[in-house]
């Protein structure tokens, strides 16, 4: 090897060096530019939810409003602890269900909406109390609370199908 070729091999090697770190910097920038700010048209019921799941289980109570406000909290949680009348579709779906079939969480198709009349219309009744049951994709098995009997789910999706 003499050194004109030691040069010309130079030459090629730091030219590939160099295009290398064009590339470098051409993948910087695309990623820089896919990063992006979060989405202000995101989801509502998102924050919602999530502000629901992580809110406090208790809060103290104190004076005369605070004694006016945990009667009316006794009051509130009273039916859904007895839970022994008539099995109530609305109540059920008004208790859980809303929470993503009220606006389309997660692609939750809306209650008394199209979106459920067709998937009533094809896949019927008792598909969808059955997929309500045991949960298909997103939709967690009995809307996530496992003490719901399989009437009150009926009794919840032959609610949420209807037309109001
Ligand atoms: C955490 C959100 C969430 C909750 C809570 C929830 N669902 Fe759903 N549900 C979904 C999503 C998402 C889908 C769409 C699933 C799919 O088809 O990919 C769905 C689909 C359904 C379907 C259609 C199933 C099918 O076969 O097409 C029924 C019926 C249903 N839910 C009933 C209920 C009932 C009844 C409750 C309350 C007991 C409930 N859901 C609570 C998210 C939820």
């Amino acid at each position: 090897m003499d050194q004109t070729e030691d040069r010309k091999f130079l030459k090629k090697f730091s030219s590939i060096i160099v295009g290398f770190i064009i590339l470098t910097a051409v993948l910087i920038v695309l990623a820089l530019s896919m990063k992006g700010e979060p989405d202000p048209n995101a989801n509502p019921s998102q924050a919602i939810m999530t502000e629901e799941r992580i809110k406090p289980v208790a809060a103290v109570r104190v004076g005369e409003e605070g004694a006016a406000a945990l009667a009316q909290a006794q009051e509130a949680a009273a039916p859904a602890a007895a839970n022994d009348g008539p099995v109530d579709g609305e109540k059920v779906y008004n208790g859980l269900c809303v929470s993503c079939h009220g606006a389309g969480v997660a692609g939750a198709p809306i209650a008394h909406s199209e979106q459920m009349t067709q998937r009533l219309d094809e896949k019927g009744m008792d598909m969808l109390v059955n997929n309500a049951i045991n949960g298909i994709n997103v939709m967690p098995p009995r809307g996530g609370n496992p003490a719901l009997t399989d009437e009150e789910i009926r009794a919840s999706v032959e609610f949420m199908t209807k037309q109001l």
